[in-house]
Protein backbone atom coordinates (compact mmCIF):
# COMPACT_ATOMS: atom_id res chain seq x y z
CA UNK A 1 0.00 0.00 0.00
CA UNK A 2 1.76 3.28 -0.82
CA UNK A 3 1.86 5.83 2.25
CA UNK A 4 0.13 8.78 1.74
CA UNK A 5 2.36 11.23 2.95
CA UNK A 6 4.68 9.75 0.25
CA UNK A 7 6.06 12.52 -2.73
CA UNK A 8 5.03 11.82 -6.14
CA UNK A 9 7.84 11.80 -8.76
CA UNK A 10 8.16 10.71 -12.32
CA UNK A 11 10.99 9.71 -13.77
CA UNK A 12 12.06 10.39 -17.51
CA UNK A 13 15.23 8.13 -19.03
CA UNK A 14 16.35 7.52 -22.57
CA UNK A 15 19.11 4.06 -21.46
CA UNK A 16 20.39 2.15 -19.36
CA UNK A 17 18.61 3.47 -16.13
CA UNK A 18 21.10 2.77 -13.61
CA UNK A 19 20.06 6.01 -12.03
CA UNK A 20 16.67 5.06 -12.02
CA UNK A 21 17.39 1.65 -10.71
CA UNK A 22 19.03 3.26 -7.28
CA UNK A 23 16.00 5.30 -7.39
CA UNK A 24 13.63 2.34 -7.64
CA UNK A 25 15.69 0.45 -4.71
CA UNK A 26 15.58 2.81 -2.16
CA UNK A 27 12.14 4.62 -2.81
CA UNK A 28 10.64 3.68 0.63
CA UNK A 29 13.82 5.27 2.25
CA UNK A 30 13.80 8.49 0.54
CA UNK A 31 10.04 8.25 1.05
CA UNK A 32 8.61 8.55 -2.63
CA UNK A 33 6.48 6.83 -5.14
CA UNK A 34 7.75 6.39 -8.07
CA UNK A 35 4.13 7.14 -10.63
CA UNK A 36 5.41 6.34 -13.92
CA UNK A 37 8.74 6.14 -16.12
CA UNK A 38 8.63 7.88 -19.31
CA UNK A 39 11.45 7.21 -21.72
CA UNK A 40 12.02 8.75 -25.28
CA UNK A 41 13.43 5.58 -26.59
CA UNK A 42 11.34 2.23 -26.90
CA UNK A 43 14.21 0.21 -26.49
CA UNK A 44 15.11 1.62 -23.50
CA UNK A 45 17.02 -1.02 -20.71
CA UNK A 46 15.57 1.21 -18.14
CA UNK A 47 11.70 0.12 -19.34
CA UNK A 48 12.79 -3.49 -18.24
CA UNK A 49 14.13 -1.99 -14.87
CA UNK A 50 10.66 -0.32 -14.08
CA UNK A 51 8.18 -3.37 -15.22
CA UNK A 52 10.34 -5.65 -13.24
CA UNK A 53 9.34 -3.26 -10.24
CA UNK A 54 5.84 -3.06 -11.35
CA UNK A 55 5.96 0.47 -12.17
CA UNK A 56 3.69 2.16 -15.17
CA UNK A 57 5.90 2.98 -18.17
CA UNK A 58 5.49 5.12 -20.97
CA UNK A 59 6.58 5.36 -24.32
CA UNK A 60 7.00 8.90 -25.67
CA UNK A 61 9.02 9.11 -28.98
CA UNK A 62 10.48 12.35 -30.69
CA UNK A 63 9.90 10.99 -33.95
CA UNK A 64 6.00 10.27 -33.48
CA UNK A 65 5.38 14.15 -33.80
CA UNK A 66 6.30 16.68 -36.77
CA UNK A 67 8.05 19.20 -34.03
CA UNK A 68 10.04 19.58 -30.56
CA UNK A 69 7.07 21.62 -29.29
CA UNK A 70 4.35 18.78 -29.95
CA UNK A 71 6.52 16.34 -28.77
CA UNK A 72 7.02 18.12 -25.35
CA UNK A 73 3.12 19.04 -25.45
CA UNK A 74 2.15 15.57 -25.30
CA UNK A 75 4.77 14.65 -22.39
CA UNK A 76 3.30 17.96 -20.76
CA UNK A 77 -0.78 16.41 -21.29
CA UNK A 78 0.70 12.99 -19.98
CA UNK A 79 2.17 14.07 -16.62
CA UNK A 80 -0.60 16.61 -16.43
CA UNK A 81 -2.85 13.44 -15.84
CA UNK A 82 -0.41 12.29 -12.78
CA UNK A 83 0.29 15.93 -11.04
CA UNK A 84 3.77 14.68 -9.59
CA UNK A 85 5.51 16.41 -7.17
CA UNK A 86 8.65 16.27 -8.79
CA UNK A 87 10.00 15.31 -12.87
CA UNK A 88 12.96 13.59 -12.27
CA UNK A 89 15.49 13.71 -15.49
CA UNK A 90 18.03 10.04 -15.08
CA UNK A 91 19.89 9.97 -18.50
CA UNK A 92 16.91 11.49 -20.69
CA UNK A 93 19.23 12.92 -23.49
CA UNK A 94 16.54 15.11 -24.68
CA UNK A 95 16.59 19.24 -24.61
CA UNK A 96 13.38 20.11 -23.41
CA UNK A 97 11.14 23.19 -24.72
CA UNK A 98 10.97 26.29 -22.94
CA UNK A 99 7.06 25.72 -22.85
CA UNK A 100 7.64 22.28 -21.07
CA UNK A 101 10.47 23.92 -18.38
CA UNK A 102 8.20 26.69 -17.60
CA UNK A 103 5.11 24.55 -17.13
CA UNK A 104 6.86 22.79 -14.71
CA UNK A 105 8.96 25.56 -13.14
CA UNK A 106 11.07 24.74 -9.61
CA UNK A 107 9.97 20.90 -10.26
CA UNK A 108 12.47 19.56 -12.63
CA UNK A 109 15.67 18.00 -11.56
CA UNK A 110 18.21 16.81 -13.63
CA UNK A 111 21.64 14.93 -12.83
CA UNK A 112 24.80 15.94 -14.71
CA UNK A 113 28.08 14.30 -15.34
CA UNK A 114 30.37 16.99 -14.12
CA UNK A 115 31.13 18.88 -11.28
CA UNK A 116 29.13 21.96 -13.05
CA UNK A 117 29.62 24.78 -13.86
CA UNK A 118 32.29 23.28 -15.85
CA UNK A 119 31.27 20.39 -18.55
CA UNK A 120 28.07 21.42 -19.64
CA UNK A 121 26.58 19.31 -22.73
CA UNK A 122 28.13 16.16 -23.71
CA UNK A 123 31.89 14.07 -23.70
CA UNK A 124 32.33 15.24 -19.94
CA UNK A 125 34.52 12.69 -18.69
CA UNK A 126 36.92 13.24 -21.73
CA UNK A 127 37.25 16.61 -21.80
CA UNK A 128 37.65 16.72 -17.80
CA UNK A 129 40.58 13.92 -18.10
CA UNK A 130 41.58 16.50 -21.71
CA UNK A 131 41.73 19.96 -19.28
CA UNK A 132 44.44 17.86 -16.85
CA UNK A 133 40.88 18.21 -13.97
CA UNK A 134 42.58 16.12 -10.53
CA UNK A 135 38.90 15.43 -9.99
CA UNK A 136 35.60 14.79 -12.04
CA UNK A 137 31.99 13.65 -10.52
CA UNK A 138 28.24 14.39 -11.13
CA UNK A 139 25.94 17.08 -10.13
CA UNK A 140 21.78 17.19 -9.69
CA UNK A 141 20.65 20.59 -10.59
CA UNK A 142 17.23 22.20 -10.93
CA UNK A 143 16.16 22.62 -14.89
CA UNK A 144 15.97 25.96 -16.21
CA UNK A 145 16.07 27.03 -19.72
CA UNK A 146 19.84 27.64 -20.41
CA UNK A 147 21.55 24.24 -20.51
CA UNK A 148 23.08 22.43 -17.32
CA UNK A 149 22.65 26.12 -15.79
CA UNK A 150 20.08 25.56 -13.11
CA UNK A 151 20.50 26.08 -9.66
CA UNK A 152 22.91 22.77 -8.33
CA UNK A 153 21.11 21.18 -5.37
CA UNK A 154 24.30 18.77 -4.46
CA UNK A 155 27.49 17.58 -6.26
CA UNK A 156 29.66 14.65 -5.71
CA UNK A 157 33.18 14.15 -6.82
CA UNK A 158 36.05 11.64 -7.49
CA UNK A 159 39.83 11.72 -8.26
CA UNK A 160 40.94 11.31 -11.84
CA UNK A 161 43.50 8.88 -11.26
CA UNK A 162 46.37 8.83 -14.26
CA UNK A 163 45.41 5.57 -15.71
CA UNK A 164 41.59 6.56 -15.98
CA UNK A 165 40.14 6.74 -19.71
CA UNK A 166 36.05 8.11 -20.43
CA UNK A 167 35.31 4.83 -19.68
CA UNK A 168 36.33 4.22 -16.53
CA UNK A 169 36.19 7.41 -15.40
CA UNK A 170 31.85 7.67 -16.36
CA UNK A 171 31.67 3.90 -14.46
CA UNK A 172 33.26 5.92 -10.92
CA UNK A 173 31.18 8.77 -11.48
CA UNK A 174 28.17 6.58 -12.19
CA UNK A 175 28.42 4.66 -8.96
CA UNK A 176 28.40 8.71 -7.35
CA UNK A 177 25.42 9.33 -9.58
CA UNK A 178 23.07 6.35 -7.48
CA UNK A 179 23.87 7.88 -4.40
CA UNK A 180 23.89 11.57 -5.07
CA UNK A 181 20.42 11.35 -6.47
CA UNK A 182 18.84 9.81 -3.81
CA UNK A 183 20.25 12.71 -1.36
CA UNK A 184 19.65 15.20 -3.93
CA UNK A 185 15.83 14.00 -4.01
CA UNK A 186 15.82 14.11 -0.52
CA UNK A 187 16.92 17.29 0.29
CA UNK A 188 14.40 18.97 -2.31
CA UNK A 189 11.96 17.25 -1.14
CA UNK A 190 12.65 18.45 2.45
CA UNK A 191 12.67 22.28 1.59
C1 LIG B 1 24.32 9.29 -16.30
O1 LIG B 1 25.72 9.29 -16.24
C2 LIG B 1 23.79 10.70 -16.30
O2 LIG B 1 24.54 11.57 -15.49
C3 LIG B 1 23.93 11.06 -17.76
O3 LIG B 1 23.53 9.91 -18.45
C4 LIG B 1 23.85 8.77 -17.66
C5 LIG B 1 22.60 7.90 -17.54
O4 LIG B 1 22.90 6.68 -16.94
N1 LIG B 1 23.11 12.18 -18.10
C6 LIG B 1 23.45 13.10 -18.99
O5 LIG B 1 24.49 13.05 -19.64
C7 LIG B 1 22.45 14.22 -19.18
N2 LIG B 1 23.01 15.26 -19.97
P1 LIG B 1 21.74 5.71 -16.45
O6 LIG B 1 20.76 5.59 -17.63
O7 LIG B 1 22.43 4.41 -16.18
O8 LIG B 1 21.10 6.31 -15.24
Amino acid sequence: MVNKSFSKIIILISGSGSNLQSIIDNSDNIGVNIQSVISNKADAFGLKRAKNAGIATKVIERKQFATDKDFDYALIRYINTLNPDLIVLAGFMHILTTKFINTFAGQILNIHPALLPKYKGLNTHQRAIDAGDSKAGASVHFVTNELDSGEIILQRSVPIDLDDNAATLAKKVLEQEHILYLEAIQKVLQR
